[in-house]
């Protein structure tokens, strides 16, 4: 009998992580403000729990791009596709080619959107219940993506609007989880998208977190089949998520937060459709 592939997901280890500059309200005066020992520390505890469900591989650390680290941002996968990011900011722009070069040298097809931003799995995220690829616009990624990926790709795509500055990528306020179910802070979406959500999950697969939460990044987590791993969870939300079959794990990324980021950012999962 074959065994079962592990999930396959890809780090970057935080060797020249800083906040250098301010392109969302976390970094703000957070400049210089980074205990690199503690990131190291609180990077390997997650690189650990990550590790006991799926096989990690890594590509080094660029100085001068300090968030690079954050991998969610250097594409979306799907199949053998990688669409590169178009960053928003020039300040992370020079992490593009190192994010595209290490694509082509792990056998992914390279496809970029044309003409506007795209922030990669920062910004789009597949369902677990059903076919279908969440992109979330407005901050970061224009609001053409959704479109151009379903043209691409050949998903359904939902395009939802982010609207609250704290919540600038779609993955700090919602998570799909293996079992169907959608974990999100619902006022970081304008009205049309929090109906498109409604419409589309039924409500007992709708996991809606508080804003204290949503602030802590607890929809930034990421989902290794029952195993949720994420900074921080109410007693209450780690209880809805028990009774849906999750095992939670908290692992501390303080020093990732002051940087706009935390579990799911630091990740990005390269088999996708995932086996969830
Ligand atoms: N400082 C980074 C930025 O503002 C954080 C990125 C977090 N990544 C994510 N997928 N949410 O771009």
């Amino acid at each position: 009998m074959i065994a079962p592939s592990r999930p396959r997901i890809l780090m970057c280890p935080p060797t020249h992580f800083s906040v250098d500059y301010d392109i969302n309200p976390w970094m703000t005066g957070n400049r210089d403000r980074i205990d690199q020992a503690r990131a190291q520390q609180q990077w390997e505890d997650l690189y650990r729990h990550i590790s006991h469900a799926a096989q990690v591989e890594l590509i080094e650390h660029v100085p001068g791009l300090p968030d690079m680290v954050f991998t969610a941002n250097a594409g979306l996968v799907y199949r053998d596709t990688a669409v590169p990011s178009r960053f928003r900011h020039e300040e992370r722009a020079g992490e593009e080619t190192h994010f595209t070069r290490w694509f082509s040298g792990n056998a992914f097809a390279v496809d970029a959107l044309d003409g506007m931003s795209f922030e990669g799995a920062g910004d789009a995220l597949l369902d677990r219940g059903q076919p279908l690829l969440w992109v979330g616009y407005g901050h970061r990624s224009d609001g053409h993506a959704a479109v151009a990926l379903q043209r691409l790709l050949g998903v359904e795509t939902v395009p939802l609007q982010l609207v609250d500055p704290r919540f600038y990528h779609l993955d700090t306020c919602l998570c799909p989880l293996s079992g169907g179910e959608l974990m999100y802070y619902p006022a970081a979406f304008d009205a049309a998208s929090q109906a498109a959500i409604a419409a589309r999950v039924p409500e007992d697969k709708r996991i809606v977190v508080s804003e204290e939460d949503a602030l802590a990044f607890a929809c930034n987590a990421v989902n290794l089949d029952d195993l949720v791993i994420l900074n921080r969870a109410s007693p209450a939300l780690r209880q809805r998520l028990g009774q849906a079959g999750y095992r939670v794990q908290e692992t501390p990324l303080d020093e990732f937060l002051k940087a706009g980021g935390s579990a799911k950012c630091l990740t990005l999962r390269l088999d996708e459709p995932g086996l969830n």
